[in-house]
């Protein structure tokens, strides 16, 4: 039986490598994301077959009837991977709210869609990609955190409603520390920065898993482990 997914926020970085992932192995890709001749370009790539849906994710109407488009052409698809997201250090107000739109109202938008969906289909699995900063709200990066924040704790929900109402969905909360994508390429001060083909290869892994809670790559449970553990008045005082 053919194996299918889609990607939102496929044209680079984590999710294009996420991509060739479930390409080579055997997957029809869905790929979505705004640069529709990325998109292309990826599709020439791809081992197997794949199908192309330009869509902007802060447009949550237009996002929704575009994955609703994508999921009827394609057919029975089994896994979803809401990768679409920006990251902006010390936005402004305009900045803040767009970031906001993509990162948490257009991923709830799409969570609940593919909700429907796989219940519907009688199962499935969805995949968030949050970030180890969701664990504290990060100076400079207050909206970005935040938005991260809101996406790991929706999926947490998600995971308690799919077990409750016995759906048979498996969703896995993706957390990254630093991985070189086009978002990251101008940080400085990074550590630990994992290659975004090994992010891919990790993440699909945990997928497979059906893993709930991934850390990317997987020393960075020690990150999380320590911002979890560490106190709010020393946690402030740590310099940004
Ligand atoms: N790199 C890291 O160190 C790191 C760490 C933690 C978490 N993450 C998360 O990992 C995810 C992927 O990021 P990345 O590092 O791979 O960065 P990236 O290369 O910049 O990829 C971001 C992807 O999201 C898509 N996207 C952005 N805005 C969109 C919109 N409005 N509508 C539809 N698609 C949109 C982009 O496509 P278009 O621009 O073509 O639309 C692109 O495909 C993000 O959610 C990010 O927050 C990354």
């Amino acid at each position: 039986m053919e194996k299918k997914a889609i990607i939102i926020g496929a044209s680079t970085g984590i999710g294009r490598e996420l991509a060739k992932v479930l390409s080579s192995e055997g997957y029809i890709v869905g790929l979505a994301a705004r640069r529709e001749e990325l998109l292309r370009e990826l599709q020439q790539e791809l081992p197997n077959p794949s199908v192309v849906q330009a869509m902007d994710v802060a447009d949550t109407e237009q996002a929704r009837e575009r994955l609703n488009a994508l999921l009827a052409e394609m057919g029975d698809v089994e896994l979803i991977v809401l990768n679409a997201g920006i990251g902006i250090r010390n936005p402004d107000w305009e900045q803040q709210y767009r970031l906001l739109m993509i990162n948490a109202v257009g991923f709830a938008a799409l969570a609940e869609l593919a909700m429907s969906y796989f219940t519907q289909r009688g199962g499935g699995r969805l995949a968030g990609i949050s970030s180890v900063m969701a664990l504290k709200g990060v100076g400079r990066f207050e909206a970005y955190s935040a938005s991260k924040a809101f996406i790991s704790t929706y999926m947490q929900g998600l995971r308690q409603k799919s077990r409750k109402l016995k759906l048979n969905i498996t969703v896995t909360d993706v957390k990254p520390g630093f991985v070189a994508t086009p978002m990251t390429e101008h940080n400085e001060n990074m550590f630990w920065v994992a290659p975004a083909d090994k992010a891919a290869r990790q993440i699909y892994r945990a997928i497979q898993k059906r893993r709930s809670h991934v850390y990317i790559t997987r020393r960075w449970r020690l990150v999380g482990w320590i911002m979890k553990a560490i106190p709010d008045w020393l946690f402030t005082r740590l310099p940004v």
